[in-house]
């Protein structure tokens, strides 16, 4: 099968598209023809060997995990033994099964093989390629606003990103008043997604907003954590998904070891998001899509072959929502 491979890192030039072996099915799992894949921010930090101090960690000093996206649509094309959820020709959408704190990666692929809890299947009225836009990105924003209730009000910084697009329309679902922050190109994609509010961060320095919120999402990064709780009522959470301006040596560490510190002495959560795979967040995705609350925004749908060209779109930091790779032709 075809399939986007790397061997080393670096920028999207790395990414060749190889010949390599339909993975098998075992036992408690699906195999799937692929028909698009998403990308996300994690395939940048694991094709570019981001931060270094993960590399002899979990990245591998020369690439552990070799393939991009971890998020997928297609069609079940065998199931091993004890699979009951989903058979043969189902259409289904899902993510390719973590390994330690990463995204595992690899289905910009023809097939992926992934144990059955990963897929569900795929949302009434989405397409393959919108619904390959959802898993990672869509999980994170799910897991950000668990705790949102009707009233209140939150505020997402970079609301026009993969994960800031959900946690919008996700944060409207649940009733709360949305103040999404964006750069000047996504007000209006960003006020499409139900915002109430939309910050431009070239106008408006959003950390000097009225105060009164009960959650900041921060998928940005250009701020520091103290610079948010200036908008943060008492016993109000702010969740930092660190955003892309890191430290290429050491990530977000030296970021988080501050906050945590901070978070001992304030009277407001300081928290990092960490979001974890599971089932049942698709099954609420799901929901949220079909009854109407959710749709994926998809900026640009790239052809297999183009892949190198998708990931440095993405990279650009332009893109307006998802970015997918239509592994299927046509
Ligand atoms: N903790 C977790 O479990 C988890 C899960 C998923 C993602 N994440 C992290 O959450 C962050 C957001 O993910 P995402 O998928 O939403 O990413 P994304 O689609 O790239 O969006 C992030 C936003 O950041 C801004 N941006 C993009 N490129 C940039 C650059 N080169 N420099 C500065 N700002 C840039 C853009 O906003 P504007 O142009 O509007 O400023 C963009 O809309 C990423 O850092 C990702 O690694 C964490």
């Amino acid at each position: 099968m075809k399939a986007i491979r790397f061997d080393r890192y670096g920028a999207a030039e790395v990414l060749r598209l190889a010949e390599v072996p339909v993975p098998g099915e075992d036992e408690g799992e699906v195999l799937v023809r692929v028909r698009a894949a998403g990308l996300n921010a994690a395939d940048l930090h694991i094709l570019n060997g981001v931060p270094y101090v993960m590399r002899p960690f979990q990245l591998g000093m020369r690439p552990r995990v070799g393939g991009v996206g971890s998020d997928f649509a297609g069609q079940v094309e065998a199931v091993g033994r004890g699979v009951t959820a989903v058979k043969p020709g189902d259409e289904v959408y899902g993510r390719v099964d973590q390994r330690g704190i990463l995204p595992a990666m690899g289905a910009v692929a023809e097939y992926v093989r992934v144990s059955a809890d990963s897929v569900r299947l795929r949302p009434a009225g989405l397409s393959a390629v919108e619904a390959a836009a959802v898993p990672l990105a869509g999980a994170t924003a799910l897991q950000a606003m668990r705790d949102v209730r009707e009233g209140q009000r939150v505020l997402v910084n970079g609301a026009a990103g993969g994960v800031g697009s959900f946690a919008v329309q996700i944060a409207k679902a649940r009733g709360a008043w949305v103040t999404g922050v964006c750069g000047r190109d996504k007000v209006a994609m960003v006020r499409s997604l139900g915002a109430d509010e939309v910050v431009d961060r070239a106008a408006e320095d959003a950390t000097r907003l009225r105060p009164g919120f009960h959650l900041v999402l921060d998928n940005g990064g250009d701020h520091s954590p103290s610079a948010w709780r200036q908008v943060l009522l008492p016993g109000a959470t702010y969740l930092a998904s660190f955003g892309r301006r890191q430290d290429v040596w050491l990530g977000p560490l030296g970021r988080l070891l501050r906050m945590m510190a901070l978070n001992l002495v304030v009277n407001q959560r300081l928290a990092p998001l960490v979001a974890k795979p599971s089932g049942a967040d698709l099954d609420a995705l799901t929901r949220l899509i079909e009854d109407g609350h959710v749709r994926p925004a998809v900026d640009r749908v790239f052809p297999l072959a183009d892949t190198p060209a998708a990931v440095a779109h993405l990279a650009g930091g332009t893109a307006r929502g998802k970015v997918v790779v239509a592994v299927e032709e046509g």
